[in-house]
C-alpha cells in the first residue's frame, strides 16, 4: 500500500519542498497550510499530481484531526518563522509555534516521527538544508 505522508506549512518554503522530495520518493502528501504565508505557487506546483492533496486549515483552531490516520509521517512546518517579528514579540511566536501546536505534536500519529527511516529520508533533508542555507 502506499505511504501516506503529512506537511505540516506545505505552501511554505521549507514545507514545498519537502512535499517534492516526499513526491519523487513516490508517497501520497497531503499538504496543510492556512496560506497566512503560504505562496499559491508552491501548490499549484504539484495541483496535477494525483498523490498530492493540499488542504487549507488553521491548525491553531479547532480541525477534523482523521486527516492524520493511517499516516506514516507528519513532517511539521507550520510555523511563524519571520525572525525578526519573533524578537520584537516572544510571546507571539511562543503561543503560535509552542503553545497551539500540542493539539499536533500529542496526536498519536506523531508516534511514527521514531520510525523514520534516516538513511531514505537524509536525502531530503539534506537537500533542504542546502537549499535554506543558500
Ligand atoms: N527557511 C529557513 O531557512 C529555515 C531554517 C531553519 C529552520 N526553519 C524552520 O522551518 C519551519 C518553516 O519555515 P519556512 O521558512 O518554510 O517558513 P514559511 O513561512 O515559508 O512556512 C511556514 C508555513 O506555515 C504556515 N502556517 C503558519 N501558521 C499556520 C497555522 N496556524 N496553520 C497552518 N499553517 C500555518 C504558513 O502559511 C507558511 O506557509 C519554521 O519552523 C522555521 O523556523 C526555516
Amino acid at each position: 500500500m502506499q505511504k501516506k505522508a503529512i506537511v505540516t506549512g506545505g505552501a511554505g518554503f521549507i514545507g514545498s519542498h519537502m512535499v517534492e522530495c516526499l513526491l519523487n520518493e513516490g508517497y501520497s502528501v497531503i499538504a496543510i497550510d492556512d496560506m497566512s504565508n503560504g505562496q499559491q505557487e508552491n501548490i499549484d506546483l504539484f495541483k496535477d499530481n494525483p498523490n498530492y492533496t493540499f488542504l487549507k486549515i488553521d491548525l491553531s483552531k479547532e480541525f477534523d484531526d482523521t486527516i492524520f490516520k493511517n499516516a506514516t509521517y507528519i513532517f511539521h512546518m507550520a510555523a511563524l518563522a519571520d525572525i525578526v517579528p519573533s524578537v520584537e514579540n516572544p510571546i507571539n511566536y511562543h503561543n503560535a509555534n509552542v503553545k497551539k501546536w500540542f493539539s499536533v505534536h500529542l496526536h498519536p500519529a506523531m508516534a511514527f516521527l521514531i520510525n523514520i527511516p534516516l538513511l531514505k529520508m537524509q536525502k531530503c533533508v539534506h537537500n533542504i538544508l542546502m537549499l535554506s542555507q543558500s
